[in-house]
């Protein structure tokens, strides 16, 4: 099934809890929450307490995106904050098995992210401990970037082997999702969309947004 799970990047930090209830209304069952540290990216968002924030809102899964230098010192303070899902990134960690390891023994779901020019076939070998493979589609640091081409054929890629070999496994594509690319990621084999500017920053309603996401995405959606 295809989802669409809302990066709270860019929503209105001052009315986050009226715009995830907004969201939830409309459908969403995932939210997306980037957290950077001025180190693995050039940027700053936010930690723990703003998970716990959110999970005391909203019952939808919290899928936490790691942009951080050392995401296993992080796994206890999200796990605590009531994270579903951690997704660490491939470049940062020469421990990957450790921490995707540790991140499953406090009960979370373990996932891995690659930037966009990361070999992958890192994805390939850690396989049998994920349990979601994110393939950034812009490099990660800001909201409202463009999708960059080539992240289908990635895309395609891991889509490929996990069919085969770990099919309990989702594909999360990140970064540039819009009206114009949702229906090429579903495509290539995208299971959850994620989308910042398109869902907070749109022309519409949240609402609004949404759907015309999931139109989109529907539209190129594989058959299968
Ligand atoms: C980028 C983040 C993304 C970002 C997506 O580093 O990982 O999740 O919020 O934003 P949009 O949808 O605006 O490209
Ligand atoms: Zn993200």
């Amino acid at each position: 099934m295809l989802r669409i799970a809302p990066s709270i990047l860019a929503a209105d930090a001052a009315r986050l809890g009226e715009q995830l209830a907004e969201a939830e209304r409309a459908g969403v069952d995932w939210f997306h929450l980037d957290v950077m540290d001025g180190a693995f990216v050039p940027n700053l968002t936010f930690g723990p307490a703003t998970v716990a924030a959110c999970r005391r809102v909203s019952s939808a899964t919290l899928d936490v995106h790691l942009m951080v230098r050392d995401p296993a010192a992080w796994i206890d303070p999200f796990a605590d904050a009531g994270a579903d899902l951690l997704t660490v990134h491939a470049e940062v960690d020469p421990h990957l098995h450790r921490t995707l390891t540790r991140i499953r023994e406090r009960g979370l779901r373990a996932g891995l992210a690659v930037n966009p020019l990361t070999p992958l076939a890192i994805v390939r070998e850690a396989l049998p401990w994920l349990d979601l493979i994110l393939i950034m589609s812009v490099n990660p640091g800001f909201g409202g970037q463009s999708w960059i081409e080539g992240s289908e054929d990635r895309l395609r890629a891991v889509r490929g082997w996990r069919d085969a070999h770990r099919p309990e496994a989702l594909i999360e594509v990140d970064g540039g999702v819009n009206r114009s690319t949702a229906g090429r990621a579903a495509a290539a084999g995208a299971d959850v969309l994620v989308a910042g500017t398109a869902v907070f920053g749109g022309e519409g309603s949240i609402a609004e947004n949404l759907e015309a996401l999931r139109d989109a995405a529907l539209h190129g959606a594989r058959q299968d």
